[in-house]
């Protein structure tokens, strides 16, 4: 039997509600199919710095490097928004994203047929839509130095941050991408700012010498607010796209509310080696923390990511996803996702259909 040893990191807001839903299905199908898991919680986030004063303890990361995967719910809060930066959440996200070296992240955006009433957009727009972002996550303008709040001679303040890519940064999350679309569709947008910044004319270069090797990808290349608007106009142009760390952040946010909530996307980030980090793309909600409201698909299909691209066990993963088709197949929503004639159902109910539907 296969035991796995997994760091759970539920973080804030709706994070431990989501994981205790998300930890007793992996326990199920753990059962169902001979895999065992071992579970080790750490402290990330806002939860880490009242606890600790530090969003990333060295604690944390260390469990996380000497595990086989990582399973994060969601960070952050009003409470900690105000704090210097270096306290914040959201800088001990970055930290376990360069701590662990995770430079790709696929965020997948394909809409379930039974939530098209839910998306903002027509239904002959998003009917079929089927997208992997694969977003460079070390890189760009996130870690470029120099950086910071600088006061000039005149005392005047300048606010710097630097965007940069080095062909080999640039070469290993084309890699990555050109893989990820020969076992998709074939099709590649490569998505830059090639027209302006010299970073993205590098970044252009590099992708389009990458494609000789990959004959059977079809590689396009759009700019970035083209492709912001092609999005939203004719979703159904993309299958894979490739773009750098903050264009990246920003479509994929765009990419996941064609699918009608954010609420149910699951995102993948890895390294060369290494355990990688699976979470979900929404946030920590703390407006509906702690109420029974949140909408824990999404981290139910992270861990279906986790089994599949971090542990190899597609069977399981398979089963994972299957339930989240049957409990909306059986008209159960949480709040974000509910239209007419649905059945409400909270948090903790959502997790008992969906033990139901796994058998
Ligand atoms: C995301 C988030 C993060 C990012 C924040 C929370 C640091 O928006 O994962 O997309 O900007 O990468
Ligand atoms: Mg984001």
């Amino acid at each position: 039997m296969s035991n796995y040893r997994i760091t759970l990191l539920p973080g804030d807001g709706i994070g431990p509600e989501i994981m205790s839903v998300t930890t007793g299905i992996l326990k199920q199908v753990g059962e169902q199919l001979g895999i065992g898991f071992e579970f080790k919680e750490a402290l990330m986030g806002g939860a880490a710095i009242d606890a600790t004063g530090s969003p990333l303890p060295d604690e944390t990361l260390a469990i996380c490097k000497d595990s086989d995967a990582v399973l994060l719910a969601a960070i952050g809060g009003y409470k900690w928004d105000n704090l210097p930066r270096h306290q914040r959440p959201e800088t001990g996200l970055l930290g376990l994203r360069a701590g662990l070296g995770l430079f790709a992240n696929l965020r997948p955006a394909s809409i379930l047929p039974q939530l098209i009433d839910a998306s903002s957009l027509k239904r002959e727009v998003v009917e079929g839509v089927d997208i992997m972002v694969v977003r460079e996550l070390t890189g760009g303008i996130y870690f470029g130095q120099p950086k910071g709040i600088f006061e000039t001679e005149t005392g005047e303040k300048r606010g710097v941050n630097t965007m940069v890519y080095s062909e080999g940064e640039i070469d290993r999350i084309g890699k990555v991408a050109f893989e990820t679309a020969q076992k998709r569709s074939g099709r590649l947008c490569s998505v830059d700012k090639a027209n302006v910044l010299d970073v993205s004319q590098l970044w252009r270069d590099r992708i389009t010498q990458m494609a000789a090797d990959y004959p059977d990808v079809e590689l396009s290349h759009l700019y970035v607010d083209n492709a912001a608007m092609q999005l939203i106009r004719a979703p159904k142009q993309f299958d894979t796209i490739v773009t750098g760390n903050l264009f990246g952040d920003i479509l994929s946010d765009a990419a996941a509310m064609l699918t009608g909530s954010i609420g149910m996307l699951p995102s993948a980030s890895l390294g060369a080696a290494g355990p990688g980090v699976f979470e979900p793309v929404h946030g920590s909600a703390p407006d509906i923390a702690g109420q029974d409201k949140a909408n824990p698909l999404a981290q139910v299909l992270s861990a279906a990511m986790l089994l599949r691209y971090g542990l190899n066990e597609p069977e399981a993963a398979s089963r994972l996803e299957q339930a989240v088709q049957t409990v909306l197949d059986a008209d159960y929503r949480t709040g974000d996702i509910m239209s007419a004639g649905k059945t409400l159902v909270g948090c903790q109910a959502m997790g008992e259909a969906l033990k139901q539907a796994l058998g």
